[in-house]
């Protein structure tokens, strides 16, 4: 196990196998993921570790990967299939924790609430005023959510909630409308695309430019997603009203990025599935997993089949 997750998994784990866990505390070093790798029959990962070729090396009997995430861009998928590893992701159990804080940035984007706690806290509010912090409404707004898995739809159902118009962009799903016109169209846009190659920096400058000057951006999904410097050009620039972001495209984000210099952006430090409810699910879905794959079993949540 590369880093401690909540007791619920490990309660599974401890009566029936031998495990380790390298970093109480903190992402462990690579070196040391590489070395601990070695000999084992298993590995549960956390998104902050990088599973590929040489981490497979290490362990030439492994037989399953169960990552503690929905996401398993962390782990090279092909490395995995061509050793016969059986990977393992945690959908489902997260979903409506995710979809809460995607809601929590929207709200807090939209209406300026960090803006307003700091001038509240730091003694420079002075006076209701007339056109102090405005934001913009969401009640009535058009939502565009970008990826229409169970997230995405959570998040729209949620929307509806506030009597928002729901369009959504995802060529698996029918009624998706395309990408372009979903930017030009949503005042609050939210992104739930996992991160492959096709979608790296699937919001790019070009994309940013479509987007109403009064639209709010909120990301739950991968940083990667987004061009950042594109985004924090934008934010600067006041082309788009503001975002909401929960993941980066380096985590943590460098200090002193041009982000945090931003009053019109919301940064979370990859909270949205953080509820203690939710991260005890992960950890008995993600140990479940990973006990399954030892015993012979067919996993329940399979990304890699054996
Ligand atoms: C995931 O599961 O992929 C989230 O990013 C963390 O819960």
């Amino acid at each position: 196990m590369t880093r401690r997750i909540p007791q619920a998994g490990l309660d599974l784990l401890e009566p029936v196998c031998d495990y380790h866990v390298l970093a109480e505390s903190g992402v462990p070093g690579r070196e040391d993921v590489i070395r601990a790798a070695e000999g084992v029959d298993g590995i549960l990962s956390l998104l902050t570790e990088r599973m590929d070729a040489a981490v497979m090396d290490a362990a030439p009997g492994l037989k399953v990967i169960a990552n503690y995430a929905v996401g398993f861009d962390n782990i090279d998928l092909g490395e995995a299939r061509r050793r016969g590893v059986i990977v393992t992701n945690t959908p489902g159990v997260l979903t409506e924790t995710t979809a809460d804080f995607a809601w929590a940035l929207i709200m807090a984007a939209a209406r300026r609430i960090v803006e307003g706690d700091e001038e509240v806290r730091s003694g420079r509010w002075r006076t209701w005023e007339p056109q102090g912090l405005l934001g913009v409404d969401i009640h009535g707004a058009v939502l565009g959510v970008v990826g229409y898995g169970r997230i995405g739809q959570a998040v729209a159902r949620r929307g509806a909630g506030f009597g928002m118009e729901v369009i959504f962009h995802d060529p698996t799903e029918s009624g998706s409308v395309p990408l372009d016109e979903l930017l030009r169209r949503a005042d609050i846009i939210s992104l739930h695309v996992p991160l492959t190659p096709a979608t790296r920096h699937l919001i790019d400058g070009g994309r940013l430019r479509l987007c109403k000057p009064t639209a709010v951006l909120v990301n739950t999904s991968r940083g990667g997603v987004v061009d950042q410097q594109a985004l924090a050009e934008a934010l600067a620039a006041g082309t788009i009203f503001g975002a909401g972001l929960d993941v980066f495209e380096e985590e943590p984000l460098p200090p002193g990025h041009p982000l945090c210099r931003l009053r019109n952006v919301v940064l979370a430090p990859h909270i949205a599935s953080a509820s203690r409810a939710t991260r005890d699910r992960m950890a008995v879905m993600a140990a479940s997993n990973l006990l399954a794959a030892l015993r012979g079993e067919t996993p329940p949540n399979l990304v890699v089949r054996p």
